[in-house]
């Protein structure tokens, strides 16, 4: 059956009369920060628009994410410059950008567009959500549309889901919604700062996705018993992450972000064919924080789709930490560089 609603109704029931608009500049130019999910999404509601079966948290990484230049192209086709390289326009990469692109470019134009990402693309990093986030908000500066965040972030959320909370940076709620077109659906930032927590990016491996966040959801939602437990995991998750981000509660914060990485990897794992992101290295360095934890160092884990893990952890542990997973990349998502 055909989607009731698709991309390009809410695309114009957004943008409506400017749809129709020239580029006032001739370039539009933004950086949208990559996010971590504390509390994660897994599963659509609507596979078309992205619309989320839960609600999820996340917290943006200050300066590591994706700038987007984008220009008119006076060529038949577009051209898309990534990290310094042209993409070949056969890549799934430039497929997805040109299918994105296609939503809001008035019949003829083509764009000429630069990314720059500063965190290793497809490691599990979020790579996607920054690059819709950045790409959304340069056609913003582009046409000059001045759309609310709120706004951006439904635009967003049509290139990746998690791509709707990277509008914003610091901690970030993404609303599930309840209406077909999604409209409900969006980020809303969460105004507490907390200047002490750190997120360490611990790559363990660089190799390419066994499989897509997005296929492996799917399935997910399709075949596994464990997931019928899902919404009501989030909805604890969710509140408990919200009060520790209130009170600077870093053993809460913690506690409930790694027990739903865990729990979303076990409704994973209980698919079929299951899906194991982990690799021998990841069982290795949960192991390895685990123990820290045993031995008194308030540390924790999150992973997303990929055998690489975020560590949570407060600054005062930095040395600490550094010691025991010396490749690692520290972030603090509040302190600007
Ligand atoms: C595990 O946003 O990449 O990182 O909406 O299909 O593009 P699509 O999926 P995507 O999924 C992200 C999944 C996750 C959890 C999260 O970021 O919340």
């Amino acid at each position: 059956m055909e989607p009731v609603m698709k991309k390009t109704d809410v695309v114009r029931a957004i943008l409506g009369e400017r749809f129709h608009m020239t580029p006032s500049h001739t370039v539009g130019k933004a950086f949208a920060p990559t996010n971590i999910a504390l509390c994660k999404y897994w599963g659509k509601r609507n596979q078309e628009l992205n619309l989320p079966v839960t609600s999820s948290l996340s917290v943006s990484l200050g300066d590591k994410g994706a700038t987007a230049e984008i220009k008119i192209h006076h060529e038949p086709e577009d051209m898309i410059i990534l990290n310094g390289e042209s993409v070949s326009s056969n890549t799934s990469f430039s497929k997805k950008l040109i299918a994105y692109l296609n939503l809001f470019r008035p019949a003829g134009m083509r764009f000429h567009i630069t990314l720059q990402s500063n965190i290793p693309i497809a490691a599990g990093l979020a790579s996607s959500a920054c690059g819709f986030a950045s790409i959304i908000c340069a056609l913003d500066k582009l046409f000059d549309w001045k759309l609310a965040p709120q706004q951006l972030s439904i635009l967003a959320r049509l290139g990746s889901g998690s791509a709707s909370r990277s509008v914003w940076s610091g901690f970030v709620e993404w609303h599930a919604g309840i209406r077909e077109d999604g409209m409900d659906s969006h980020g809303e930032m969460i105004a507490y700062s907390w200047p002490d927590l750190c997120v360490g990016l611990l790559i363990l491996n660089q190799q390419e996705k066994i499989i897509s966040s997005r296929e492996a959801m799917q399935c997910t939602v399709q075949t596994s018993a464990l997931y019928a437990a899902w919404p009501s995991t989030v909805n604890r998750d969710l509140q408990i992450l919200k009060e520790a981000i209130q009170d600077h509660d870093f053993h809460r914060l913690g506690c409930a972000a790694e027990s739903n990485a865990l729990a979303m990897h076990a409704t994973m794992l209980s698919a079929w064919p299951p899906i194991q992101y982990a690799l021998p290295e990841t069982l290795l360095a949960m192991q390895t924080v685990w123990a820290l934890r045993q031995a008194g160092v308030p540390l924790y884990f999150t992973q997303d789709a990929g055998p690489n893990l975020k560590l949570l952890f407060l600054k005062s542990e930095s040395d600490c930490v550094r010691h025991s997973f010396p490749a690692i990349d520290i972030v603090q998502p509040f302190i600007c560089n």
